[in-house]
């Protein structure tokens, strides 16, 4: 009994000890280029299905119908979101393709229950790429995104532009309902940096050297860029000028026609 016992023991001291010479010889490959192993990808994958779901079992969910909530977790997830999981019409982006995993296109059906999606969004997944939006937003606004996700996989192309377009008939109408959600390109600080005058002109002219193409897109078009130049004249349409929102911007944006100086690098 006793020698059971002691080679119980020794195995697991063993055990542990192989693991420690293995986790700190090297041979494990962390590069994001290679796949897991088959077995530690059905380990990490059940885990995490396990996790999210146990989590998310307590989560009461809103109505999701809302054509409002829809309409803003629309623009959320334009702004957030393509450069990632994709939209219609846009089938790769640089970041998504230098990820593993790689992330999921939000523009299929998922197996997902709102709660879930809730559960993920706000709190991201661990190593994957997948952040936590919870630290920056609302549960109203993830929810928004939530509300958004459930449509769409049913948009084409054209329902999908239509759906991030700002409405201009109703732009008075449309007053100081829209939630900052912050850009990609300025998530280095607070998302907020391009209300500041003095960066936002640091931030033109640092355009106008090299412009890698939009972060959130990865895509090089104007037309991209016209459609936030869209979205931003129709917040100052909503009188946010108000509060001392970019002057700066405005003057350094119609001018530096950076995409025209041939400096742009195709990717
Ligand atoms: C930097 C890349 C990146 C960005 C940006 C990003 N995600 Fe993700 N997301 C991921 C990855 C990677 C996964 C897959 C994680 C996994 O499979 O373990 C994921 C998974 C998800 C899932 C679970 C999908 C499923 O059905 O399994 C949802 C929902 C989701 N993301 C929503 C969002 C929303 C909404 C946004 C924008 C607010 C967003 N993500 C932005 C990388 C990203």
């Amino acid at each position: 009994m006793l020698r059971i016992l002691a080679g119980m023991v020794l195995g697991l001291g063993l055990l542990g000890a192989g693991g420690m010479a293995y986790m700190h010889s090297g041979m494990y490959n962390v590069a994001a280029s290679d796949d897991h192993l088959p077995l530690v990808e059905t380990v990490l994958h059940s885990t995490m299905h396990a996790s999210v779901s146990t989590r998310a079992e307590d989560i009461e969910v809103p109505d999701l119908d809302d054509p409002e909530m829809i309409r803003q977790g629309a623009r959320a997830y334009e702004e957030l979101c393509t450069a990632c999981h994709l939209k219609p019409g846009l089938d790769g982006t640089v970041l998504r393709a230098g990820l593993n995993p790689t992330p999921p296109r939000l523009t299929e059906p998922s197996h997902r229950s709102p709660a879930e999606q809730f559960w993920i969004i706000k709190h991201g997944i661990r190593m994957t790429g997948m952040p936590a939006w919870g630290e920056t937003h609302e549960d109203a606004e993830l929810w928004e995104m939530v509300a958004f996700l459930r449509r769409l996989p049913e948009l084409s192309e054209q329902d999908y532009a239509a759906s991030i377009a700002p409405e201009a008939p109703q732009g008075a109408a449309d007053d100081g309902h829209d939630h900052e959600h912050g850009k990609m390109s300025a998530m280095a600080g607070e998302g907020d940096s391009r209300d500041d005058p003095a960066s936002a002109a640091g931030q033109a002219q640092a355009d106008d050297g090299h412009d890698h193409g939009d972060p959130v897109t990865m895509k090089d078009d104007s037309a991209a860029h016209g459609d936030s130049e869209a979205v931003h004249q129709d917040r100052a349409a909503d009188g946010q000028d108000a509060d001392g929102n970019d002057p700066a911007q405005a003057t350094a944006r119609p001018g530096d026609g950076h995409h025209d100086d041939g400096h742009d690098h195709a990717h």
